[in-house]
């Protein structure tokens, strides 16, 4: 019975930690932007598609990161997901740019 009175306090001090904690540029893309770059959905950039991406990368990353995070045309804002903190969205477009190259 100890075992189970003590389980919750556990749980639940961890749970800020986790909760704080940044996706990683592969998380974030599996979870929020793959939903579009997988396939190109909507004209969307294919992951991994080198002639795609090869004039949005000429851009230059701070244009990229910039139309990541406000949008551009069919791209939503953060891929649709406002929570996605500034760190995210970058780690998950140097993601696709590093598998575009
Ligand atoms: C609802 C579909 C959708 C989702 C979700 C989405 N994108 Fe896009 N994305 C697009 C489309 C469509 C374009 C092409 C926009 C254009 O140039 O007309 C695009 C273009 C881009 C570009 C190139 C911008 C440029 O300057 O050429 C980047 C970078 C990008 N997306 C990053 C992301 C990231 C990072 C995520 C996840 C956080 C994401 N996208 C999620 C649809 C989506």
């Amino acid at each position: 019975m100890k075992a189970l009175k003590f389980f919750p306090v556990v749980a639940f001090s961890f749970l800020p930690a986790l909760a704080h904690a940044e996706m990683g540029g592969e998380q974030v893309f599996k979870s929020v932007c793959a939903m579009c770059h997988a396939s190109g959905m909507m004209g969307a950039p294919k992951f991994g598609d080198k002639k795609a991406w090869e004039p949005r990368i000429a851009q230059g990353d701070a244009t990229l990161l910039q139309h990541a995070l406000a949008g551009i045309r069919k791209m939503p804002a953060r891929g649709g997901k406002a929570s996605l903190t500034d760190g995210e969205v970058k780690a998950a477009v140097e993601y696709m740019v590093a598998h575009a190259k």
